[in-house]
Parts: C-alpha cells; structure tokens; sequence
C-alpha cells in the first residue's frame, strides 16, 4: 500500500526528512512517533501528495508520487484520506455538510450520503451537533469534524496528524478505538502520535520513530535503518526547495 525508498525532503536550506525507506502492507497499522519538529507531518503531506516528492522514490495505493500529474492526485486522493493537525474543515459550514462534502464531490446520491454521514457522526458521539455551525464547536469537537469527513469515504489508506492531540485521555482512547474499527475493516492507517498511551492501545501495530528527519527506530525488520549524513544530501539556497511554504498543494 505505502513503499518509500530513500525519501529526502528539504524546505530551503533545512532538511526535513533523510532518507527515509519504509513499505505499510494493505490493512497494516503504523504509528509514526518522534518529538516536535521530526518530520513527521512532512511524511504525511509527501504521502498525500500535497508535496512534491523531488528526492527518493514513493508508490502510494498504486500511484508513484514521483511527477503526479493534477488528475493523478485527485485518483489517489479518492483513496486516500487525511486528517490534518488543524483541520480544515470549513467553519461556516455545518458538521453534517462538512461531513457529507467528499461524497458529495464523488456524486453520491444526496439520500445515501444523509445515512452514511449520520452513522459516521454517531460513531464519533457528533450526531447532536449535526446542525451547528463548526464555528461554534470547541476545538476538540472539530477534531472529531476533521476525522469523520476522513473516514466518510472508506479509504484504502487513512493519514491521521496527531488526531487526537487537543482531546483528554478518555475521548482519545475512544477516538481509537473508532481507528481501531476502521483498520479492523481492512483500512490501512499511519497515524502520526507522540502520545504513548496512544500508541499503546493498538498492540501489533508498525512503529517508525524520526527524529531530526531520519528512521531512528522501528519495531519491525523492513525499515532501511542506514543513517543518512545531512552531508550527503545536495545543498540546497534558501527559498529554493521544493516547497518554501507556498509550493504544495493541499
Ligand atoms: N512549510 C515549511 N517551511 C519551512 N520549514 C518547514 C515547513 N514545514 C515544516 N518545516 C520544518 O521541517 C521540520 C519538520 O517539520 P514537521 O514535518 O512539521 O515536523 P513534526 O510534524 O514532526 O513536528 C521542522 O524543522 C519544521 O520547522
Ligand atoms: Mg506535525
């Protein structure tokens, strides 16, 4: 499902991520951890092609992210869903219609799409909110906004940026376990955390830890454990990378 060989990613003058290699087999668990700043949401965004991927090769549900072209992106991302550490949802918007976007856009009929979206709020304990505003929400009830607009579509592939970073311990350990129902059904998750409780209530899962852009460690034998010398990397002007902020898609 996810193969990355060698995947490097520099922001100016600052590499991101080294050389990183890992394959996720369809239906796996990963859990990416590592501290703030280790590269972990720039993983993600390569993973969903909202960066160009310039060095290193990754293959994502089937598309080689290497030069995907515009109508390339929105086929994977048919597959792929994202929930983004500040979720863009759309705030003057309602939760049921947030929610209901992504099948909208996939043409499903308006009837089918109600059901389908009502169930997913009330896995998420959302289903009183449908009709508010998301502007009135508190942060931690946009979150929950965020991973059902995710999970909506049934993806192949699920991307979670610390998505249970602004909840207390009670409603995390239940938004994973509405993670956890989801892989059971043959979803494929990376779920970035650097909560441990978090990681620990998904036993069997894939662990890849970065730090300062490199694998440092993994609980499994496949990662390319090399360690990357920031020397062997080209050097980069600042501004020049492939993304100085304003460069990826989202
Ligand atoms: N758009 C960007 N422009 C410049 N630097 C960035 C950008 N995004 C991330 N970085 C830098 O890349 C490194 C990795 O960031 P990130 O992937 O967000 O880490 P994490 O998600 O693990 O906290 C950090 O040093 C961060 O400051
Ligand atoms: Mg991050």
């Amino acid at each position: 499902m996810v193969q990355a060989r060698h995947v490097s990613h520099n922001f100016g003058t600052h590499w991101a991520l080294k050389n990183v290699s890992f394959s996720l087999n369809k239906g796996e668990f990963l859990f990416l951890s590592g501290p703030s700043g280790a590269g972990k949401t720039t993983l993600l965004r390569l993973l969903y092609a909202s960066l160009p991927l310039v060095r290193g090769q990754a293959e994502v549900a089937g598309f080689q992210l290497k030069d995907l072209s515009g109508r390339h992106v929105v086929q994977l991302r048919r597959q792929v869903s994202v929930v983004f550490q500040d979720f863009k949802i759309l705030k003057d918007r309602t939760v049921a219609a947030n929610v209901a976007l992504p099948l909208e856009v996939r043409g499903m009929p308006a009837r089918i799409a109600t059901k389908r979206v009502n169930a997913v709020l009330r896995s998420l304990g959302l289903e009183k909110k449908a009709l508010c505003r998301c502007s009135e929400l508190s942060g931690g009830e946009q979150q929950r906004v965020a991973i059902a607009r995710a999970i909506v579509i049934n993806p192949q592939l699920l991307l979670a940026d610390e998505p249970t970073g602004n909840l207390d311990r009670d409603l995390a350990m239940h938004l994973m376990e509405v993670f956890k129902q989801f892989h059971t059904f043959g979803t494929t998750v990376i779920l970035a955390t650097h909560n441990r409780d978090v990681v620990e209530s998904v036993p069997g899962a894939k662990r890849l830890e970065l730090v300062d852009g490199h694998v440092t460690n993994a609980n499994w034998q496949a990662p390319d454990l090399e360690i990357a010398q920031t020397s062997e990397l080209p050097n980069s002007r600042p501004g020049c990378g492939p993304d100085s902020h304003k460069g990826g898609r989202q």
